[in-house]
């Protein structure tokens, strides 16, 4: 579907729903990390990419201080009062919209104007893609243009991401929001989690990037996300023993963990090399992005890969299954995990020219493997978050 058939769409669901046209627009991407695999909480980089696949708001101010939250991906929305926000149990999804509002007043904007709105996303949930913070993040913009404030969009990103930690209840790092609110057309972004600072890395001609979705269930509130999160800390504390100075992972360097690991848990300090690794991947990937060395990248993928299965272990079976089909196709280049991994998204370099045989391999190797029919698409770099241009 096009950008005007989408917007044709939305616009008569809207009427029907609303009894009105929509007046606004707002849409956010969502993104894939090509590097820097659970870095963010530990204030290090990510090698961020937002995706040609995003979340569209169409609304209409309204003047009685309440916002009307429909979507048309999934059934059940809400209306909540802006002067009494609370969480929903019956159509949980909301709680993105009324966190943001929430988030927003806590930030010390009042005004806040409510409105009729209509959600449609082309992100597939709970996947790893960020639906969640492209939602956050349309929303987000969606009171800005309605309201009568500015944020720039790292405040932005900032404020859904304490949607997502304290009204929600997900403890998830920046990376996500940073990623929808800021990402750039036609290059990858290298994220600096401690100054939230970035700049775009061009991505060389002839890598496309691949999303092999596993289709396999995948839960962030689930226990293990914050499990690694906690385990990280405790290594900071252990290391801390030894250099004082040290804030978060990020400030160690290989050979200072290496003189000390033995003094930590032996998972602690699984979870502290890979973090420590992986964060030197994301720099060094900076560097060959550009200009494509098939070898190179294909060993940082793979270490990557090899550290998040191992050392960090947030692999599953259905993971393991696509790597092995991602790694036999056609045209492959490099292939690793994406997001917080435990099954979701994960992602490949692939060659020009190759992209549909790749998909066809990789559909059918691993649907031979696990029985699940794997959704395998190409993106590119889209536009951060700001207001629909069609
Ligand atoms: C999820 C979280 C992010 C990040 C990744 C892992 O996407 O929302 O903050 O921690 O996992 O890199």
């Amino acid at each position: 579907m096009n950008d005007q058939a989408r917007k044709t769409k939305m616009i008569a669901a809207f009427e029907e729903r609303f009894g009105a046209a929509p007046e606004l627009w707002s849409r956010a991407p969502g993104r894939v990390d090509l590097m820097g695999s659970h870095t963010d909480y530990n204030m290090g980089f990510v090698m961020t990419m937002t995706v040609d696949r995003d979340t569209w708001i169409a609304a209409r101010p309204r003047d009685d201080g309440k916002v009307a939250i429909a979507s048309l991906n999934v059934a059940g929305g809400g209306e909540f009062d802006l002067a009494h926000i609370t969480p929903a149990e019956d159509a949980p999804w909301t709680n993105y919209v009324r966190g943001v509002a929430w988030a927003l007043q806590q930030a010390g904007i009042q005004n806040l104007v409510g409105f009729d709105g209509l959600v449609h996303s082309t992100i597939p949930f709970g996947s790893g893609l960020s639906s969640s913070a492209a939602l956050e993040i349309a929303t987000a913009v969606m009171f800005q243009l309605t309201g009568d404030f500015e944020l720039d969009p790292v405040e932005m990103a900032l404020l859904a991401q304490k949607a997502e930690n304290d009204f929600v209840g997900v403890n998830c790092g920046i990376l996500d929001q940073y990623s929808s609110a800021m990402g750039q057309a036609a290059s990858a972004l290298l994220l600096d989690c401690r100054d939230l600072s970035s700049h775009p890395v061009p991505i060389a001609s002839g890598l496309n990037v691949v999303i092999c979705d596993t289709r396999a269930q995948r839960n962030l509130a689930g226990s293990e996300y914050g499990e690694r999160r906690t385990q990280c800390e405790e290594g900071v504390r252990l290391l801390q023993a030894f250099y004082p100075d040290i804030r978060a992972l990020r400030d160690v360097s290989l050979p200072q963990f290496a003189a000390h690991e033995q003094a930590l848990p032996e998972v602690v300090a699984k979870r502290c090399r890979f973090v420590i690794e992986e964060n030197q991947r994301v720099l060094d990937l900076a560097e060959i992005l550009p200009y494509g060395d098939a070898t190179a990248l294909s060993e940082l993928f793979a270490a990557s890969w090899a550290g998040a299965r191992d050392l960090y272990e947030i692999s599953a079976p259905a993971m393991e299954a696509m790597m092995k089909a991602m790694l036999s196709a056609p045209g492959v280049i490099a292939a690793r995990q994406a997001g917080a991994g435990f099954g979701g998204c994960m992602v490949a370099l692939v060659g020009d020219g190759a992209i549909d045989d790749f998909a066809r391999h990789v559909a059918a190797v691993y649907q031979a493997d696990t029985g699940i029919h794997p959704s395998v698409y190409a993106v590119v770099a889209a536009a951060g978050a700001g207001v629909v241009e069609a």
